[in-house]
């Protein structure tokens, strides 16, 4: 096939571009090299672009997702999509709404109502989509059952009163794996701009006769995550404080969870879901299924990175961040025959060797000192 991966430069896309190439695919990167996430000396791509010159069956477009006329070029001859171009930095969607309802629907947007209204041989789409649309993460109560909180406000947490409590009864839940069946809540705009890409492709592909699939990522982590964007996912964020020699920051009481996944098996998932009939039309979580709290993996960091560096735990909070999401990955499993094969213990090393062969810029302290002025972390 000819893939055209949208964002193809970042993170997860360079990952992906490489293992596409390596099963024998053509690849056009489609990428905008936004400076926030590509300050610094990355070169994501430079396997598949050895000293600039792309490998046989690579092909590197600078365009911009909202752009129909670059968009529309990089979609001629193309087999298959896949849209990672996004803007992911969840307490910045909070005040920087326009730019991230622009590129990431919008641009969602542009990409569809192409594929709608032009002749092309686009015979699979699939688009990342993220977990934090469901909001709070799958919850049950001991007299109540299974329920759906919403996210907890602000007079419970500024007593220090993290866990989520049932929206029945009150009482304090239990975190359960999330199904992709939950209700969603996106509770920050940057996951409202998740779920709009999920089911604007969803919806299109299926009136279009376009096999569709979105992708639930969870906190994904790895080599090449930006280190100098105080936006990018925890561990990034506390690699770059430590290698400053700076405590990890940590908000609540860092007892809150996330399953994190390395990207390697997040690459396996989109892989899995381009080639693969029965992932048509369905959403499907990508995860690990366990969760680890944010205090242990700032130790867990401290340790690898041989710094004796305890977290700093703020008490703190942040809008819109939930207390526990993890993934229930069963219907990835059965459906795609997904399993993750990275540990967080060992694959963040991974991470740890990409972070110590940077200059790791730490910018977090204007990050949070932005969200502080804007009342946005309290
Ligand atoms: C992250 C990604 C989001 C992605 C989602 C699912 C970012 C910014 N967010 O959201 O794009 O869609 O996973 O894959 O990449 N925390 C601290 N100290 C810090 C930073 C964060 O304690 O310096 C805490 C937060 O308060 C939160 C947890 O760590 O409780 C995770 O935060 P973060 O890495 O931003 O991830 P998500 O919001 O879960």
């Amino acid at each position: 096939m000819k893939v055209l991966v949208t964002g193809g430069a970042g993170f997860v896309g360079s990952f992906l571009c490489e293992e596409l190439h390596n099963s024998g695919h053509d690849i056009r990167i489609f990428d905008n090299f936004e400076p926030q996430v590509h300050s610094g000396a990355q070169g994501n791509l430079r396997n598949l672009l050895p000293n600039g010159i792309p490998l046989n069956g690579v092909e590197l477009v600078f365009g911009d997702v909202r752009s129909p006329i670059q968009l529309g070029a990089a979609l001629r001859d193309v087999d298959a999509v896949i849209h990672l171009a996004a803007q992911v930095g969840v307490g910045q969607s909070m005040y920087e709404v326009h730019r991230y309802v622009d590129h990431n629907t919008i641009g969602t947007a542009v990409l569809l109502e192409l594929l709608a209204s032009r002749k092309h041989n686009v015979r699979k789409l699939v688009v990342a989509s993220s977990m934090s649309i469901y909001g709070e993460g799958g919850a049950h109560c001991a007299s109540c059952g299974s329920v759906t909180p919403a996210l907890r406000g602000a007079t419970q947490m500024s007593v220090g009163d993290w866990e989520v409590r049932c929206p029945i009864c009150g009482r304090t839940t239990t975190p359960v794996p999330t199904a992709e069946s939950k209700p969603v809540l996106p509770t920050s705009i940057y996951a409202i701009t998740k779920r709009d890409q999920e089911e604007m492709c969803l919806v299109v592909g299926r009136a279009y006769g376009i096999p569709s699939v979105a992708l639930r990522f969870f906190n994904i982590y790895g080599p090449r995550q930006s280190l100098g964007n105080p936006y990018t996912g925890v561990a990034a964020i506390f690699s770059s404080r430590i290698l400053n020699d700076r405590p990890p920051v940590v908000f609540e009481d860092g007892n809150q969870t996330r399953d994190f996944v390395h990207v390697k098996d997040v690459v396996q998932a989109i892989s899995l879901a381009l080639v693969k009939d029965e992932a048509n039309g369905h959403v499907f979580n990508v995860g690990t299924g366990r969760p680890t709290s944010i205090k242990d993996v700032a130790i867990l960091l401290s340790r690898k990175l041989r710094r004796n560096i305890a977290p700093q735990i703020e008490y703190k909070f942040r809008e819109g961040d939930v207390r526990h999401c993890y993934a229930d990955i069963s219907k990835i499993k059965e459906h795609l025959g997904y399993a993750p094969t990275v540990e967080l213990e060992t694959g963040i090393d991974d991470l740890i060797d990409w972070a110590e062969s940077q200059k790791a810029d730490d910018r977090f302290e204007a990050a949070a000192a932005e969200l502080a002025k804007r009342g946005l972390a309290r």
